[in-house]
């Protein structure tokens, strides 16, 4: 099927290009090194609105804004001393941090808020986008509402293309799972909202559950945290670390973490990395499962990961995208 989106290669003309596309009020596919997101100007309402629109996103699922550095997000946030220190410490890279907003960022972009979610990403290719524009980004994962996130130029391209005009390539995406959220509102109780690469022990934060809303009414509390959501069309069933999968048809695919002993080896066996270490299981794990999505398996049985660093994500991630569509379990 034809349509006017392109891949673009990150040359310099292409970035110049993608920064007048966003002065424009246009919204543009760009790579970071957590998944790829779907960028507008966040300091425009009707570059905001196009990004929920190309999503299919409801108003009520705040936005996370992307910014070169924290001097700039300071401008739009209150910064606390927790928050500067965990921003030294980690940014630019794969953590965003919820804070009070000063008013300068609109309800569209935080559903209502009067938080802000906040991130200074690390991927040379948007530093190089952001750099170039004189405003932030507004920029969620770059799926349609509800599916399996982006991890490759492809995927956005694949699902996205009929609805813009450019993504910009940056290659596969180094973590492959979305950047971890801190609630700083309050400096003293941090809160993680949602579980990412940069796990509770390297924040040095007691991990709290992680929230989760059953209902859009409930989501506003939590927002993003929707059990079902990362949804492949193929239904998948979850089964334990270390265990096999048994009673699997032929019409069915199992994904391992790592791979499995021959006896078990068929051709709809499939595994997520060679090293079984978390990084590459987490790297892996949203192309490999795309990629099944399109090869006509009747359901998807996949292992869980270790719940440790990175794997919590995983973990996080493969729950929702195994709950029923609608359903509360
Ligand atoms: O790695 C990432 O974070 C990627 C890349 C593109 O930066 N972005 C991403 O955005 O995952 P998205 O829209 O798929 O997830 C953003 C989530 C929301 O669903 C919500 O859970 C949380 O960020 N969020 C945004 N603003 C918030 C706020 N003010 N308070 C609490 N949570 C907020
Ligand atoms: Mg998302």
């Amino acid at each position: 099927m034809s349509h006017a989106c392109k891949i673009l290669s990150p040359r310099p003309e292409n970035l110049d290009l993608c920064a007048n596309l966003l002065r424009d009020g246009a919204v543009v596919g760009v790579p970071t090194e957590t998944v790829y997101g779907l960028a507008g100007n966040a300091l425009c309402e009707s570059s905001v609105r196009k990004i929920f629109e190309a999503k299919g996103r409801p108003l009520i699922d705040p936005l996370i804004v992307h910014f070169s550095s924290i001097e700039k997000a300071e401008a739009h946030v209150e910064f606390n001393d927790h928050a500067r220190e965990l921003a030294a410490r980690f940014w630019p890279g794969a953590l965003t941090l919820v804070l009070p907003k000063k008013g300068t960022i609109s309800d569209l972009v935080t559903a209502g808020l009067a938080s802000v979610a906040v991130r200074v990403p690390g991927h040379p290719v948007f530093r190089a986008l952001l750099e170039r524009l004189d405003f932030p980004l507004a920029a969620p994962s770059a799926n349609p509402f509800g599916y399996v996130s982006p991890t490759l130029a492809e995927h956005v391209e694949s699902t996205l293309g009929n609805r813009i005009l450019a993504v910009l390539d940056g290659g596969a995406c180094e973590y492959g799972v979305e950047s971890t959220i801190v609630d700083l509102r309050n400096p003293d109780v941090p809160k993680i909202l949602r579980p990412g690469p940069i796990s509770a022990k390297a924040l040095r934060i007691q991990n709290t559950d992680t929230p989760t809303a059953t209902s859009d009414e409930t989501a506003q509390a939590a927002p993003g945290m929707l059990t079902q959501h990362y949804s492949p069309n193929t239904s998948i069933t979850l089964f334990a670390h270390g265990e096999q999968a048994d009673g699997i048809q032929e019409s069915e695919a199992v994904v391992y973490n790592t791979k499995p002993a021959t006896s078990e080896l068929a051709a709809n066996r499939f595994w997520l990395s060679e090293s079984g270490e978390l990084s590459e299981i987490a790297h892996n794990l949203f192309m490999l499962i795309q990629k099944l999505d399109h090869a006509n398996y009747t359901r998807l049985h996949v292992e869980r990961a270790e719940d440790a660093g990175i794997g919590v994500a995983v973990n996080d991630r493969l729950s929702r995208a195994a709950a029923k569509r609608g359903g509360s379990s």
